[in-house]
């Protein structure tokens, strides 16, 4: 099954299944940036709208973008904020927003399902505003070694969504080839998560 196939078909659920990675990348999305105000926002595989409603807040203008519609239905049905602006768009295709943009550019567990970091990092560095910030907030790789990806189950049947390994080094590497400045990596677990790897890993990263 493709990855925009299995999106389309885990949004009916997607924000009620039991996740507490997705909980806990909502928690984390608080805790960094609640008290930031910006202009414009970029927000790349927004998915259902759980972190756009925070993003309209803090920022003056947010285009929240993804290749699935199921999920960008979502999305739409739950924010009716007037500065926010939905698109349909496949982040491995070139972006077809303009450069020197945004002011602040978010991936939220999007980058498993992206084969290579280079490409992305590239076109989030050309929409970017000098001294404009990029935050990702990922699966952290020690998870992912252990077998951890995307799924969703319906009924008996558990659907692994295609996924990518990607090395802290990896995200490194890409983001400074890009022009891109690393400001903060931290390392995050859910409560449920005692003595376990961190379950979340983000990198803010300044142009
Ligand atoms: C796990 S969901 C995360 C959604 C949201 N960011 C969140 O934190 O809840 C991953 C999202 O990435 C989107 N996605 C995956 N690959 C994509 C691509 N190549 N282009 C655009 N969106 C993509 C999927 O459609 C899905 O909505």
């Amino acid at each position: 099954m493709s990855i925009q196939q299995a999106y389309n078909d885990w949004s009916d659920t997607y924000d009620t299944d039991e996740n507490l990675t997705r909980d806990l990348d909502r928690a984390v999305m608080l805790q960094m940036l609640g008290k930031m105000n910006c202009n414009a926002v970029l927000e790349v595989g927004c998915g259902t709208g759980k972190n756009t409603a925070l993003l309209a807040k803090l920022g003056e203008r947010v285009t929240a973008v993804d290749f699935s519609p199921g999920m960008l239905a979502q999305a739409k049905a739950k924010i009716s904020s007037p500065n926010v602006t939905f698109q349909v768009a496949d982040i491995t295709q070139p972006w077809p927003m303009p450069a020197a943009a945004f002011d602040l550019l978010t991936f939220n567990l999007i980058l498993e399902h992206i084969e290579g970091l280079e490409f992305v990092m590239e076109q989030a560095s050309r929409t970017l505003k000098v001294g404009g910030l990029l935050l990702i907030s990922e699966l952290h790789p020690f998870r992912q070694y252990l077998g951890g990806q995307a799924r969703f189950t319906r009924e008996d049947s558990t659907t692994l969504i295609p996924a990518f390994t990607h090395h802290i080094s990896d995200f490194l590497t890409a983001a400074a080839g890009s022009g891109l400045t690393l400001t903060a990596l931290n390392e995050w677990w859910h409560e449920a998560d005692e003595g376990k790897p961190p379950r979340l890993i983000t990198f803010l990263f300044q142009k």
